[in-house]
């Protein structure tokens, strides 16, 4: 990144910037474009955030996550780790999505929005139990980049859902 994007939370103000954004995944695009907004304001589904930078002397939308609250079946997380956890439902967070320009793609945009939804779902965590960030990676470059940013997969098909265990996140401090 060239300099650090300004994160704001998605308003009926950015409509116009929302169908310059483009990926790879042609829904990603199209989410942010005909349903994120309405997710966000009207029916309150998910919570989604947006990076904005200026390109060409325009501003521009150059990525977006959606967080939303999820619960998690015991009986998923094949991993030890969560051994000792009772056998209910484990309250998390969803990262439903997480997408960044192909233009702005590879410069730290990616880990950036993700450091933010964590964040943010660290934040909700001091008000409500909330165990696990999970995602549901795509494709083999999604796993790796998830990988890569420290969750781990729960199975080998996709959508792979994927966790991070917010416990280790908030001892570690960040
Ligand atoms: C996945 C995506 C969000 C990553 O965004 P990005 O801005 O290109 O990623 P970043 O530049 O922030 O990369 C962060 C780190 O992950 C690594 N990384 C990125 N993509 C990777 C991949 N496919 N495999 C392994 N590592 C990867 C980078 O090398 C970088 O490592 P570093 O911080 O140690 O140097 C973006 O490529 C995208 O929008 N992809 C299509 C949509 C998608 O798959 N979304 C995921 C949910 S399904």
């Amino acid at each position: 990144m060239s300099s650090t994007p300004r994160i704001e939370g998605l308003a009926r103000r950015h409509k116009p910037l929302l169908s310059r954004f483009e990926n790879q995944h042609v829904e990603l695009a199209d989410y942010l474009r005909r349903w994120a907004l309405p997710h966000h304001e009207r029916d309150r589904l998910s919570r989604t955030r947006i990076a904005l930078d200026v390109v060409d002397g325009r501003e521009r939308v150059i990525g977006y996550h959606s967080l939303a609250a999820a619960s998690i079946e015991h009986g998923t997380l094949v991993s030890t780790h969560f051994a000792s956890l009772p056998k209910f439902p484990l309250p998390a967070i969803l990262l439903a999505r997480l997408a960044v320009d192909t233009g702005a793609q590879g410069q730290g945009l990616g880990r950036y929005l993700f450091e933010d939804a964590l964040a943010r779902a660290v934040e909700v965590g001091e008000i409500v139990g909330v165990r696990l960030l999970v995602t549901d990676a795509k494709d083999d470059a999604a796993v790796e980049f998830y990988r890569h940013i420290g969750m781990f997969a729960l199975g080998d098909g996709f959508p792979c859902r994927m966790v991070l265990d917010l416990r280790t996140t908030v001892a570690r401090g960040s």
